[in-house]
């Protein structure tokens, strides 16, 4: 029996099918629903190419018995209109030159009828592999335990609503991830995702920020300016950390999430916008309600749909998968020879409670990807001690792990400096001393 693979649902966001022979028809569209494509049909070739005109598809089916010379038509029109679906060819096994005419003419693959689920799945499954392997490197989501296929399952459903969503996990779950796979699985795709760390905004610039402003509205403001709400007009919004909007500025918050309305600084008028919004945050929210610290109408405005990630320690299986791609990846930046973990290493990581969770697991791969001199990485170089229960028994370093503090300061002004491209001014101002601090910090 072939085995679906949940963490491929919602690779497809629409299928097209074309063919009118009702009982293939009724089998693709129902094992595409089920991988998380909306599914249109066409019973004609000439319907089918009408339909890619208008829209574009992630995958389609042709059946070429049907109408054989449309399909030269219809590889013709989706290259004029610029969309590349995974396209698959149906028919029967008449003849081979047939089947080799239409993979030259541009199919990426050729299903023989009469099929079963069964083959439709195994093809499914090998074009959304294929197309999670053209997908950028950011995007690399991985979730092969049974507890992520879950997590995955509920994300790419509720990608698909319009409500706000509010993701809570401990710090380096991958929140910010499943926002963006959130975003790239809704409808709201095709327009920009922007995001805003709230903890790194100051407080007297927050409306500016969110709202943007008019030319002259105060010392500074040279020029108008749009605001992340207006630059996420018809996207997403990700409100990262939002448990750190000051409490001043939350009932501005609670207006344009209500209202979808706002002024910016220094203007007249107020403008609508179209933006999802969605929030994460690693505190307890609970506690900062209590603690009067956060609005609860907000708060309840925000969390519409909840999505809770569980830290590291609760989904061991994903270590190996995490922990293998951080390396090949870390490897492959720093131009080094590609190594991999030993058996012992993998099972002293899924011991250990990882209290930085997936942050931590792929700085640990980073280090050794740059400073393993061994081809196979063995247990005693994972510098952890995998005795420790929790995060506060974290501090038990192997003494010539110990690394000098000024070394410290230097790996870490360097990496902020890489952040902002090597912009000394932004990355001075992040780092709360003047530039030329900076500038004798780096020459020394
Ligand atoms: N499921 C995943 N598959 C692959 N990489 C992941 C996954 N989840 C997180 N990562 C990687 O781990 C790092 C931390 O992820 P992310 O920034 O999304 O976490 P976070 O929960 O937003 O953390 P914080 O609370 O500190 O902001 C990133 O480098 C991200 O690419
Ligand atoms: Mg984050």
């Amino acid at each position: 029996m072939w085995k679906k693979n949940l963490s491929l649902f919602g690779m497809f966001k629409e299928a097209l099918v074309i063919d009118s022979q009702f009982p293939n028809r009724e089998i693709l569209v129902k094992i595409a629903k089920e991988y998380g494509a909306d599914v249109f049909f066409a019973q004609h070739g000439k319907k089918g190419v009408s339909l890619v005109n208008e829209k574009h598809f992630d995958i389609l089916f042709f059946d070429i018995h049907e109408d054989e010379h449309l399909f030269d038509e219809l590889v013709r029109e989706l290259k004029r209109s610029g969309s590349r679906p995974y396209l698959v060819a149906m028919g029967d096994l008449t003849s081979l030159t047939k089947i080799v005419k239409v993979l030259k003419q541009g199919a990426d693959d050729y299903l023989i009828k009469p099929f079963s689920s069964h083959h439709i799945e195994r093809l499914i499954s090998k074009a959304c592999l294929r197309k999670k392997e053209a997908l950028p490197e950011s995007k690399t989501l991985i979730a092969k335990s049974p507890k992520m296929q879950e997590v995955l399952f509920e994300a790419a459903k509720i990608a698909k609503s319009h409500a706000n969503v509010f993701i809570q996990g401990e710090s380096g779950t991958g929140k910010e991830v499943f926002a963006e796979f959130i975003h790239q699985q809704s409808y709201r795709k095709s327009a920009p995702f922007v995001r805003v760390n709230c903890a790194a905004i100051c407080e007297n610039l927050m409306e500016s920020e969110f709202f943007g402003h008019e030319k002259g509205s105060f010392t500074g403001a040279l020029n108008t300016k749009p605001g992340r709400f207006e630059l996420a007009d018809r996207g997403t919004l990700l409100l990262d950390e939002v448990t750190e909007v000051p409490l001043s500025f939350q009932a501005k918050l609670l207006r344009v999430t209500q209202e979808l309305e706002f002024e910016k600084v220094g203007a007249t008028n107020s403008q609508k916008v179209d933006v999802r919004i969605i929030s994460t945050s690693n505190r307890a929210m609970q506690k900062a309600m209590e603690e009067k610290k956060f609005r609860e109408d907000l708060f309840f405005r925000l969390h519409v749909i909840p999505l809770y990630l569980p830290a590291l320690r609760e989904r061991k299986e994903d270590i190996r998968y995490l922990a293998a791609h951080f390396l090949e990846k870390s490897c492959r930046d720093n131009l080094k020879p590609q190594k991999i973990f030993s058996s012992g290493a993998i099972e002293k990581m899924e011991h250990y409670s990882w209290p930085g969770n997936i942050r931590e697991l792929r700085n640990v791969c980073e280090r050794l990807a740059i400073l393993s001199p061994n081809e196979e990485i063995l247990e005693e170089e994972l510098l952890f001690d995998i005795s420790t229960k929790d995060s506060e028994q974290m501090s038990l370093f192997k003494e010539e792990a110990i690394i000098p503090l000024a070394e410290v300061e230097e790996r870490y002004i360097m990496d902020v400096l890489k952040h902002f491209n090597y912009n000394k001014t932004k990355a001075a101002e992040a780092l709360k001393i003047n530039v030329r601090t900076l500038r004798n910090k780096v020459s020394n």
